[in-house]
């Protein structure tokens, strides 16, 4: 129990960690990895050049300071960081050693302003926000183990099948190696992939959308190969699984994980709207609705730069033409003549209010997109001026939860 000197000392320093909150995290992961280099081998080193990681950290401890009498009201938000850490294999034991360096940084950057009292309260904060996060992930780390086909940690799987999707995305049949059963997931939910690549120093983790519906005998994820672009270099993990990984070859992952899934119980109709390889987890909810609620009412919307690009179009195709519930628009934002010649896409340009309007049959219905944040952003707004109801909308991030204002 936190006594009400620490709460208020906690509420009033929220204000400075809204000026300071990026800048500490900063601090925070340079003081991490010099002191303990080994959790490099957790952190996804892309995000932490892109900033995202920090921003994502900034705003779960701001928030939790807010709510520091009242955790409960932000449990899902610890649930959807707990997935990905009990993904990753985050242990109780690494969370002291996030507190040690996480208030090293707020004294570093606050200097003088940082008071012994306030660094007190803060430990003690810090610990009873860390006891949340390590009891709902002792829950998650017991039921991806003892679920059916579970395991714990990561298991070696094959790659059984490889498959080009289009120009830029490949799917990735994998099976366990040791031929035993593999647990169930939600349609939605993602693997992390821990990839040793030759030549490496570090283990890089990576969350990949299981892109099939469960029940099947195989995981199947399809990866985008993320090319250099505006100073971003080449995404090592996606180079080394599109180039060098083969059929035959083995792949370490842990047990499904994530909260953004398809709600199975609501028998409303369904939008889907992805951008790019934002349509893996579409793809596995569309999979999953046509095999056990084939009655309901699907819009399948998909927003692709041009027809090279754009994935598994044959696939939904087929659905299409099998189901009448089913229909499939896409926008394309730089089609080329091919694609006009064959009448590919039914949209130039981005999808906006009017097009969404046309194509979706009512907006008392459940609506579920996926892409590059700017896209998420602009579809997010858009489906608001539509009318959709907030608790209707869901979405997921690629990378650490961002904001969609
Ligand atoms: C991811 C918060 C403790 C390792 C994240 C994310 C948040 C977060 C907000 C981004 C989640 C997303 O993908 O949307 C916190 C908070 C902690 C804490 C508030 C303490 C109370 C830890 C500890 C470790 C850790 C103890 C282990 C050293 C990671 C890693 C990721 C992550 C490796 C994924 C980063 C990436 O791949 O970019 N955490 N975390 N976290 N966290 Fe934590």
């Amino acid at each position: 129990m936190l006594s009400q000197k620490t709460i208020d000392i906690i509420k009033s320093t929220v204000p400075v960690l809204e000026v300071h909150g990026v800048e500490i995290t900063k601090r925070f992961y340079q003081m991490l990895f010099s002191n303990h280099p080994e959790l490099l081998n957790l952190f996804n080193h892309a995000n932490q050049r892109q900033g995202r990681q920090q921003t994502a950290l900034a705003n779960a401890v701001y928030a939790a300071a807010a709510h520091i009498d009242r955790l409960e009201e932000i449990l899902p938000a610890v649930v959807q960081i707990a997935h990905k850490h009990r993904s990753l294999g985050i242990k109780a034991e690494h969370y002291p050693i996030v507190g040690e360096n996480l208030l090293a940084a707020i004294k570093d950057v606050l200097g003088d302003a940082a008071t012994d009292d306030i660094l007190q309260a803060w430990a003690e904060a810090y610990g009873v926000i860390a006891d949340a996060f390590i009891g709902v992930e002792r829950d998650m780390y017991a039921s991806a183990e003892q679920a059916e086909g579970g395991w714990k940690g990561f298991r070696p799987f094959t790659v059984e099948r490889k498959t080009k999707e289009s120009e830029t995305i490949t799917s990735f049949y994998l099976v366990p190696q040791d031929g035993k059963a593999i647990s169930g997931f939600k349609p939605g939910q993602y693997v992390t992939l821990k990839a040793e690549i030759p030549g490496e120093k570090y283990t890089h983790m990576r969350q990949y959308s299981l892109s099939d519906a469960p029940g099947k005998p195989y995981y199947r994820i399809s990866v985008k190969r993320e090319e250099a672009c505006e100073g971003r270099p080449a995404g090592i993990v996606s180079a080394y699984l599109h180039e060098k990984v083969k059929e035959g070859d083995a792949l370490l992952l842990s047990a499904p994980a994530g909260d953004f899934t398809l709600d199975m119980e609501d028998t409303r109709p369904v939008v889907f709207i992805s951008g790019g390889v934002g349509l893996t987890p579409m793809i596995a909810m569309l999979n999953a609705l046509a095999e056990q609620q084939p009655e309901r009412q699907v819009t399948f919307i998909h927003q692709a730069r041009n027809g090279e690009v754009h994935a598994m179009r044959e696939h939904v195709a087929e659905l299409v033409r099998s189901r009448p519930q089913l229909s499939a628009f896409y926008c394309y934002s730089s089609p080329t003549d091919r694609d006009r010649e064959l009448g590919r896409f039914d949209k130039e340009g981005l999808i906006d209010l009017p097009w969404l309007k046309s194509v979706v049959p009512t907006m008392d219905a459940g609506f579920y997109f996926c892409g590059p944040v700017p896209f998420m952003k602009h579809i997010n707004r858009v489906l608001k001026e539509a009318g959709a109801a907030p608790s209707d909308i869901h979405y997921e991030f690629f990378g650490p939860k961002g904001s969609l204002d």
